[in-house]
């Protein structure tokens, strides 16, 4: 768990800073029983990433892609925000200048009330279409067919998640780049650090503060490093 000094550094840097941006990975759903992807029992120890969360994949197997995503949401439907969510809800609320830049799909920031989210991988609860402009906020858990059908195409419809290998939406991340290069603080929640070019905003950012139960690439470069759980620990924060 962090240190008293850590923490009341980190209070300190954060109440100083004039524009705060925060990027959040799965770890912060945790606590909300969402499962991460590479920790223990992360998603990608159950299943292959390549089969489920590539164009390819989708390609080859709509159905079972699907299925999986459907899964998924019947997870996250029955989850709630956690404390971690809600701490950053106080600290938008605290500060005018604030961006939250975050790689879930889970929409759990959105319920929570975060209002100023950049969703930098998309949003499981959209769905959009293979061959045409269409897409709408979906909260279905099923559907009759799979994948179904687009309803002015026809063409099948699919998650409106980047996967792997795809472009992250354009104007979102050149917006989250201008709130990284601008914050004087970034606070850094529950990412493996693995992923680029999400991660890649770490490199980029001033001042990094990050809150993990474990350590990252990042962790012996950034400036204060908070171990342990982000529900207990943001909280503490603001
Ligand atoms: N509090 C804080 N951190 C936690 C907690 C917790 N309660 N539980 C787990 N963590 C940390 C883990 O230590 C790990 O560093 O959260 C991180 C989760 O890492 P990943 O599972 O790799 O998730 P993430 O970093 O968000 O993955 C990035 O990869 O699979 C793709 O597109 C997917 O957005 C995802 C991207």
């Amino acid at each position: 768990m962090a240190g008293q000094r850590e923490l009341s550094a980190a209070r300190e840097r954060l109440a100083a800073a004039h524009a705060v941006a925060v990027l959040t990975g799965a770890g912060i759903s945790a606590e909300s029983g969402i499962p991460t992807f590479r920790g223990a029992g992360g998603l990608w120890r159950n299943f292959r990433p390549e089969e489920l969360a590539t164009p390819e994949a989708f390609a080859r197997d709509p159905r079972t892609v699907w299925e999986w995503y459907l899964w998924r949401r019947g997870l996250i439907d029955a989850a709630e925000p956690n404390a971690g969510h809600r701490a950053l809800v106080t600290l938008e609320q605290q500060r005018p200048r604030f961006t939250l830049i975050t790689q879930n799909v889970d929409g759990l920031h959105d319920r929570a009330g975060s209002r100023r989210i950049l969703k930098v991988h998309g949003d499981i609860w959209q769905s959009r279409c293979t061959a045409c402009a269409y897409q709408r906020k979906d909260r279905a858990l099923a559907y009759p067919t799979l994948p179904p059908p687009c309803p002015e195409c026809g063409e099948p419809l699919r998650p409106g998640v980047v996967w792997f290998g795809e472009a992250l939406p354009r104007i979102v991340w050149a917006e989250a780049e201008r709130a990284v290069s601008q914050a004087d603080v970034l606070l850094v929640v529950g990412t493996s650090a693995q992923v680029y070019p999400a991660a890649g905003l770490i490199e980029m950012a001033r001042f990094v503060m990050e809150v993990n139960v474990a350590t990252t690439p990042f962790s012996p470069s950034v400036a204060i490093s908070l171990q342990g759980p982000s529900g207990e620990i943001l909280p503490a924060l603001v």
